[in-house]
Parts: structure tokens; sequence; C-alpha cells
């Protein structure tokens, strides 16, 4: 009979930040290494401070060496909602699990952390000397302490109701950072090649995170635009490849994005950016290609697809296609005929998209979209889906007061059988969302300006 692993407590400081993202972050990151999010987990809603159990260090590291969502992991030695709690929690925690960091040849420090409340040095000092009763018997050193431990304090979440005490307080061996630190590094506003909806550094990697994306990987993006959730998906060791309908994006020709810039300059593309990151390599190609018309052979070819598809807005929603009526029999374009562009529809397009990564991804792969949203007239039926994918996640981001969009996570869980087959079955299904074709019309109707100023804010 195998025996089952015993199950060690960590406690996670979370970002306040996304709130929504974190969870289904953290859960594909556990499930990618091996960890498994079981309902004794407790996540604490919007608190920063959530109790973990994994079965190993090794587990809780490999998380934090991709996690944007969470600041900080620590094993979690004692737990208490007053000093009295925490303190008798301290002494019931097994001391074979301690000495191995207090022993004498050992350097330590301890640190307080207190979230929405703020202490004096003399009050932090209070709390690391009511901690005499632990067996430390290593040397405190400041600068560079070979064990880090720390006290977190919660004061609630309200900046206008801080209590007295602490709602809970927390003890634990400091173990490893997350990833937060990506999101300056790989800013946009320090980026090579931009466009106008280039993707936020962060969001990109948590799209990444959400689609369990791993080394040696393959991962499409069929909207690539200025190539900015490639770039997350190569920094975690993935080979990246997309497509775009825009010939100057794909080429990096035309207009820049910058303020003070007229013309793109000669190497501003996404091999570029690949490369002023140290992730050429991982650059499979980009190629100029209309996601409507897909040209694929029959077959599975990738691990992630991972998608920001236009919502009309700041870029059209535009497929090829002639303005008059294909005559029958002539579906395949003769080879003198030069495609003009059509309207895509967004619910049209969701279904390609859901066709596309049902048939191309492999087993266990996952898509990962942005769906925009008129939030008076969203319900969750409106969220497109597809016998083959089963929906993993959906997590808002408000855009203005009456717009969002819900970051969609899939994973294919059967295998694509034919094309026909659902084209049928799903048309109904898409119906519901059909309504939100007219999304851009709802983005600018009635208080246009103030709507527009609030999205164009909140993407700064
Ligand atoms: C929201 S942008 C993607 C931005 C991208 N994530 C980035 O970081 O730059 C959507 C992109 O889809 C492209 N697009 C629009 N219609 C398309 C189609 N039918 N097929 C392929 N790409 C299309 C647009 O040219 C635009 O670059």
């Amino acid at each position: 009979m195998a025996m089952s692993c015993p199950l060690n407590r960590y406690l996670l400081l979370m970002a306040q930040e996304h709130l929504e993202f974190r969870l289904p972050e953290i859960k594909s990151l556990l499930s990618l290494f091996g960890g498994q999010f079981i309902s004794s987990q407790e996540t604490y809603g919007k608190s920063p401070f959530w109790i973990l159990s994994i079965p190993s260090e090794d587990i809780a590291r490999n998380l934090m060496k991709r996690t944007v969502c969470a600041k900080s992991i620590f094993e979690l030695w004692g737990h208490g909602k007053s000093p009295e709690e925490l303190y008798s929690s301290l002494k019931n925690y097994p001391v074979e699990k301690m000495v191995p960091f207090l022993h004498s040849d050992s350097t330590y420090k301890i640190k307080i952390h207190t979230f929405n409340k703020t202490l004096t040095q003399e009050e932090k000092v209070k709390r690391i000397d009511a901690l005499e009763f632990l067996p430390f018997e290593g040397k405190v050193n400041l600068k560079k302490p070979q064990h880090i431990f720390s006290v977190l304090e919660d004061y609630g979440l309200d900046p206008n109701c801080i209590p007295e005490n602490p709602h809970n307080i927390y003890f634990g061996r400091w173990i490893a950072d997350g990833q937060r630190e990506l999101i300056e590094s790989y800013s946009v506003k320090k980026r090579h090649f931009i466009g106008n909806t280039s993707m936020d550094a962060g969001l990109s990697f948590i799209m990444a995170n959400h689609g369990k994306v791993k080394e040696n990987d393959i991962v499409f993006d069929p909207f690539v635009g200025t190539g900015g959730l490639l770039i997350a998906s190569a920094h975690f060791g993935a080979y990246v490849y997309g497509t775009d309908i825009d010939y100057n994006t794909v080429h990096g020709l035309g207009k820049a994005s910058r303020k003070n810039q007229k013309w793109r300059g000669p190497d501003e593309n996404i091999r570029a950016n690949l490369r002023q990151y140290g992730l050429e390599k991982y650059y499979l190609d980009v190629l100029v290609s209309d996601a409507s018309k897909p040209s694929w052979r029959k077959g599975t070819y990738f691990d992630a697809i991972i998608t920001d598809p236009p919502y009309g807005i700041r870029e059209s929603t535009r497929k090829t296609g002639s303005q008059k009526e294909i005559p029958k029999g002539m579906e395949k374009c003769p080879e003198s005929h030069v495609p003009v562009s059509l309207s895509y529809h967004l619910s049209d397009m969701f279904f390609d998209l859901l066709n596309f990564a049902a048939e191309t991804l492999v087993l266990g792969g996952r898509l990962v979209y942005w769906l925009p949203v008129y939030t008076p007239e969203y319900t969750e039926e409106m969220v497109p889906w597809h016998p083959c994918l089963r929906l993993i996640s959906n997590c808002e981001q408000k855009l203005s007061s009456h717009t969002s969009r819900r970051l969609i996570t899939m994973e294919k869980v059967k295998k694509f059988e034919n094309r026909d087959e659902y084209s049928h079955l799903l048309s109904d299904h898409f119906l519901l969302y059909k309504g939100h074709n007219s999304f851009r019309e709802k983005y600018f109707s009635g208080v246009t300006k103030r709507i527009a100023k609030e999205e164009k804010s909140s993407q700064e």
C-alpha cells in the first residue's frame, strides 16, 4: 500500500494585487510541481496570509521560483489569534523540527512583519524578546544570517479601522521569496519593442503560470502583437511561436507607440525583445497569419496557447476574406485572389480559438485567454466552452465601471475527434456570448469619455 506523504504547513505571504488571479496561480503551480491543492488549505479570500499544506520544502521552493502573486513563503512553526495562543502553538511544534535551524553553530535573525499597521522599533524589539523561550542557540547575525525567522502580524484589511491587537499572528522560518521583481525587470516601459496593447509584465507572468508553462514546452500565441506573452513563457524555458494578421507588427515596421518616436527603428521586433532578456534561443518564429484561417496540418503541437485576442477597442477585430460572397465551389482561393479584410465578430473569434485549442493542444495542455465582457450583461453561462476543454478558472479584471476582461483558463481533457462534430454542437452555446459582439459599442456608449479615460489610466 502506498504511504501518503506527511504534509507540512507553510505560510504564504501574498501580494495585494490582482486578488482574483492569486488562487488559480497557486493551484496551477502546485499541480505543476506535484503538490496538490487540498480543501484544508486556508486561503482567506482577500487576506495576504494563506496557510498551505505541502508535502515537501522542495515543492515550496519550486512554487516560489514561479509565482508572481506570492511574495514569500515560510515554514509555519506557530499560529494564534493572540500572543499567548501563538506561544502555546510554538511550544507544541516538535523540537526536532526546530533544532537543525537553531543549533549553536548557526546564525540567525528575527524579523517582524506587520500588515495594515506600523510598529515602533521598541514594539518590534518587545516581540522578539518575548520569543526567548524558543531554544535559539546560534548567534544573531543581522547582515548575513543562515536562517531568517519572521513574526507576521495581521491587522486586517481595512486601513480605516486598524485594531489595537492583530487578528492573527504567525511565526515561521523564511524559505524563499517569489518572483515579484520580474514585474519591474520585464516592465513594458523598458522594453525594446512595444505596441499600444502590449501586455503588462505582471499579468503576462500570471498567464504563463495559469497555463502551467514549463521548460521545453511549445507555447503559441495566435494574436501575438509585440509578443509580450511569448516573453513570459520563454522566461520559464518554453519555446515560443506566434502569428498576427498585422504585417507591420510582425515585421516591426510602421508607426512607433512611444510618444517621442515617430517610426519603429530597424530592430524593433519580437526576436529583439527576446534577445533583450537573454531569451533568443527560445524564439521559434512569428508569422503573418489570420487566426480565423489556421494554416496547420492536423495534429497536436502546443503545450499551451496563451493569448490576448483583440477586443476592437484599440485594435480592430479583422480577418481576411472577400467582401463579395464567395461563389460555391470557389472556397479555396485561386492564387490570383487578394484577400481583403472583413470584420471578425468576437463570438466567432472565440469559437475559432476554442476549436483551434481543442484540436492542437496536447492532452493536459492549457488555453489561457482574455474574454472582454460588458459587466451589466455578463453571466457565467456566457463563457465559451468546448467538450474537449475543461474550465479551470475565470478571473475578472475590471477595465471600467461597465466593462471588464476575464482571464479564462481551460485544459484539454479529451481527444479532438472531428471539427464538424463540434461546430454544430457549439453554436447554441456561443449564442450567449453573441450579445457581446457589440462590445465595442457598449464600451463607448453613454459616458464614453469617462469610461475610456478610466480604462486608460487603469492600464498605465
Ligand atoms: C490585444 S493585441 C495582442 C497584444 C499582445 N499580447 C502584446 O503583448 O503585444 C491583439 C493582436 O491581434 C491581432 N489580430 C487581430 N485580428 C487578428 C486575426 N484575425 N488573426 C491574427 N491576429 C489578429 C492584432 O493585430 C493585435 O496585434
